[in-house]
């Protein structure tokens, strides 16, 4: 009956199996070579007996005390290959795989884990049995690394790709960085590198000294490229701050793509006001808080740019300025001491102590920016009168009073058609008027410190 046969057969199967079928058990029974398969993955032909498929036995005795009895039938890959292709493909062979030695990396009869592998655990333990462990245990190891998963990017055995590598560098890295793939093929504008030596001009695929795994530290490893930046840092007084922490130009640009103009990972403003928008850099101002609910917001900000007045890299100028600007409110007159302000604005604006077009701020032809400013030893900065960022009085001036020290000077501008006036901490209040000039009938001393009213010309 077939069902007897089948029952008696599972029986003899199961009564069996343990000490596998007839031809192994001579050699594998009782004390001789157990150990060849005392392992959790045993390799089929052993399982299944065939000691002869790759051992041959040389003397009619075995065992002969003082010698072996048995060879191997072949050398190197010659004694798989009878039952396996040589494995992977591609121009780029491993060399102990090249020289044949299959059994530098498999065990022959069996092994505890995967794939026949020598040494427990991971695969990278078996990688560096050979190769020196310094490149892949710095400080920051790269996650796949750490867990010694090198297959998951190296073919141990051939490959079309230099390095041995699975793929292409890019494609290799994004098969599991989807979101920075996504980045880069969302984004109009990508970093150069990244399309002609790869995310390995600037990561070490294994480990670094260097956050991110960057294959220098920040700021040197983009300054390798950006020679200029480099020479522009070195030489300016004022260096912004974060250019020297950990994050270095990371902080401010995408290293690998962005929608921004300059690689930007944030429009301008928001960049900016990312670190200025709080008060975590006091004494520093909170930036935010100078433009929240302002009525009157400086042309350049309205416009979201910051960079117009500050060089977000380093500077000469007080306050990363781009250009000359006093650091004081009393501040002694020289020619090009607000190249800041007049990069932008009128040129001449502080050239002549009567004019008829330069400037609005004027008594009839007199110049009020000349006779506050243009003082070559104590003139007024124009920060006495006007905000740099933002304000709720008229011509950017403050409604509660520029800051003199702790004290803020009230000011209270009204501007008229053809004039206007100031209730300053200063002096009592006056008014000016362009085509009906003031009389001041006690002498404008705006302070102490008004300039001679000589003229330069008029205009
Ligand atoms: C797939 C080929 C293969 C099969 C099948 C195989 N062996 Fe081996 N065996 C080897 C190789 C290769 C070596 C040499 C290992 C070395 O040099 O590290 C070896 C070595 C040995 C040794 C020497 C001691 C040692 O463990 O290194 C013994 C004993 C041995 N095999 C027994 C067996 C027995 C018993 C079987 C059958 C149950 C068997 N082998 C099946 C390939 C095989
Ligand atoms: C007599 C035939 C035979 C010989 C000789 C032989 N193998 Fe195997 N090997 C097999 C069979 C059958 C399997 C199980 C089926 C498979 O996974 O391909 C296997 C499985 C393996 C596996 C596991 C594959 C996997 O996907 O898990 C490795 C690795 C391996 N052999 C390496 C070797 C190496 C190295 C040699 C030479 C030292 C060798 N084999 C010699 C028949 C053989
Ligand atoms: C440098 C170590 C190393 C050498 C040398 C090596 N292998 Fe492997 N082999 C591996 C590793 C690691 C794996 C696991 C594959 C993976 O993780 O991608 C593997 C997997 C295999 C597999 C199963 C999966 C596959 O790719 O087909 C076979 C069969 C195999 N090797 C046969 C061989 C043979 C035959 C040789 C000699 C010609 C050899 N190996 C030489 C490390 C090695
Ligand atoms: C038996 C020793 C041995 C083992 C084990 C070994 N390698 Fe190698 N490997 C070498 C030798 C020898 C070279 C060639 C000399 C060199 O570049 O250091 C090499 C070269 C390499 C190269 C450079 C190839 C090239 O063309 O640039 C890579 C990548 C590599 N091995 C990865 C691995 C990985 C991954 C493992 C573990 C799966 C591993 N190796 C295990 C000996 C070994
Ligand atoms: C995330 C992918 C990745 C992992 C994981 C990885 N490697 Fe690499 N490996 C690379 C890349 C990329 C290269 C550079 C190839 C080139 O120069 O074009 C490389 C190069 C190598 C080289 C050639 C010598 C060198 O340093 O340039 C060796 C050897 C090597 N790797 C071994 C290993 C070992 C061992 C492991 C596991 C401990 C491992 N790799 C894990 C991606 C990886
Ligand atoms: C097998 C998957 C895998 C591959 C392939 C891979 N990575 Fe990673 N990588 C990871 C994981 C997992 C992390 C850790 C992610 C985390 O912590 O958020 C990581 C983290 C990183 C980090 C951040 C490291 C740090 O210290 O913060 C960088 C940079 C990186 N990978 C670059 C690369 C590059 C370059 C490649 C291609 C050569 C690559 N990765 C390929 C899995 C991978
Ligand atoms: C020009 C240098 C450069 C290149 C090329 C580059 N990276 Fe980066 N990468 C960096 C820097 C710098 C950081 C840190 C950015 C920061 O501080 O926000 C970083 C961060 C990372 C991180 C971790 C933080 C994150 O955004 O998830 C991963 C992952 C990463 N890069 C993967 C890649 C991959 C994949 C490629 C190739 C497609 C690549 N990188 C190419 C410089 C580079
Ligand atoms: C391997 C060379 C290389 C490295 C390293 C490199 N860059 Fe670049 N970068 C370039 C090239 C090439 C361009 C395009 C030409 C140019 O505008 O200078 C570019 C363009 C830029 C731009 C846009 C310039 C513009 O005018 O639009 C910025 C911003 C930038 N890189 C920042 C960085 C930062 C930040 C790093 C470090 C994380 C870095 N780069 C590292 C090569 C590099
Ligand atoms: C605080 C934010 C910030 C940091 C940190 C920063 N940048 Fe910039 N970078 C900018 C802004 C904003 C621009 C655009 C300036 C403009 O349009 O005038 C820019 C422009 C650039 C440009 C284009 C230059 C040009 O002349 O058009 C390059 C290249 C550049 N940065 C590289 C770097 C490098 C390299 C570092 C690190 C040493 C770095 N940046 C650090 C904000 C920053
Ligand atoms: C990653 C944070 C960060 C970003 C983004 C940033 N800054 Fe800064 N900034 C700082 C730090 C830190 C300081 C130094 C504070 C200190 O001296 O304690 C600073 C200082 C300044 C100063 C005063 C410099 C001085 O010493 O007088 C100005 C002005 C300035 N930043 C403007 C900007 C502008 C404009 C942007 C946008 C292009 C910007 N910052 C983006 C962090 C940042
Ligand atoms: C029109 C020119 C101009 C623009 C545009 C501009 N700033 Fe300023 N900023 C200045 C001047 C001038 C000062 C110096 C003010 C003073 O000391 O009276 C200054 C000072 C600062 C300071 C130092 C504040 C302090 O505590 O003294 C920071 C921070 C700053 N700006 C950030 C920004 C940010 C962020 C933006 C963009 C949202 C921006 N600036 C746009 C002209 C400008
Ligand atoms: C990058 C160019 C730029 C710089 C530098 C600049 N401004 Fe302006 N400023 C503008 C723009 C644009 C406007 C708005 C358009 C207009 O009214 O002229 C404006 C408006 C003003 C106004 C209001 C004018 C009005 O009629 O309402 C005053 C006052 C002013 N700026 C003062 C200054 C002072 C003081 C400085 C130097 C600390 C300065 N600006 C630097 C671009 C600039
Ligand atoms: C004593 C106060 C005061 C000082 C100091 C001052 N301004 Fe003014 N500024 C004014 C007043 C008031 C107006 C409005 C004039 C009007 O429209 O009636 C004005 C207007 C302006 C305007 C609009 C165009 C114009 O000239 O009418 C600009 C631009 C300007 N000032 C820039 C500056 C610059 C740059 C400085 C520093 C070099 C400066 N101001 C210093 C009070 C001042």
């Amino acid at each position: 009956m077939v069902r007897s046969h089948l029952l008696a057969f599972i029986i003899t199967a199961i009564f069996f199996v343990p000490s596998l079928a007839a031809a192994a058990g001579s050699c594998l029974t009782g004390a001789c070579h157990a150990a060849v398969i005392s392992v959790k993955v045993v390799h089929d032909p052993v399982k299944g007996g065939e000691c002869l498929a790759c051992h041959k036995q040389d003397s009619a005795q075995h065992p002969t005390p003082g010698r072996k009895g048995f060879s191997l039938l072949a050398r190197g890959e010659k004694l798989c290959a009878p039952c396996h292709e040589s494995p992977g493909a591609g121009a780029v062979a491993h060399q102990p795989f090249k020289a044949g030695e299959c059994i530098s990396c498999h065990q022959p009869h069996g092994a505890d884990g995967e794939f026949l592998l020598k040494g427990n655990g991971p695969v990278g333990g078996l990688c560096l049995g050979c190769h020196d462990s310094n490149a892949f245990t710095r400080v920051h190891i790269h996650a796949p690394v750490a867990t010694g998963e090198c297959s998951s990017c190296h073919d141990p055995h051939r490959s079309a790709e230099k390095g041995l590598l699975k793929g292409p560098v890019n494609s290799l890295c994004f098969s599991c960085h989807v979101d920075i793939k996504g980045l880069i093929s969302s984004s109009k504008i990508v970093h150069p590198p990244i399309k002609v030596a790869g995310c390995i001009s600037c990561h070490d695929p294994h480990s670094s000294a260097n956050l991110n795994l960057g294959v220098r530290k920040m700021p040197e490893l983009c300054f390798e490229c950006h020679k200029s930046i480099e020479s522009q840092i070195a030489k300016v007084k004022l260096l912004h701050k974060p250019l020297t922490q950990e994050r270095g130009c990371g902080s401010c640009h995408s290293p690998h793509a962005s929608n921004i103009r300059k690689l930007l990972s944030a429009d301008e403003k928001t960049l900016c006001l990312g670190c200025h928008g709080d008060n975590s850099l006091a004494p520093l101002k909170n930036i935010a808080d100078e433009l929240k609910g302002k009525t009157q917001i400086h042309g350049p900000i309205a416009l979201g740019r910051c960079t117009g007045c500050h060089d977000p890299h380093g500077s000469n100028n007080f306050r990363l300025l781009t250009g000359a600007y006093p650091a004081t409110y009393y501040a002694p007159y020289s020619e090009g001491a607000y190249g800041l302000c007049l990069k932008c604005h009128e040129k001449n604006l502080l050239h002549f102590a009567e004019t008829t077009v330069y400037t609005k701020f004027r008594n009839g032809k007199r110049n009020l920016h000349y006779v506050h400013v243009v003082n070559n030893r104590k003139g007024r900065s124009c920060r006495a009168c006007h905000e740099p960022h933002a304000a709720n009085g008229p011509k950017l001036t403050s409604s509660v009073g520029s800051s003199f020290g702790e004290w803020k000077i009230p000011f209270n501008l009204v501007v008229t058609e053809t004039g206007g006036s100031c209730a300053a901490g200063c002096h009592k209040s006056l008014a000016y008027d362009r085509l009906n000039p003031v009389e001041y009938r006690s002498a404008v001393k705006a302070g102490s410190t008004s300039p001679p009213a000589a003229s330069q010309g008029a205009h």
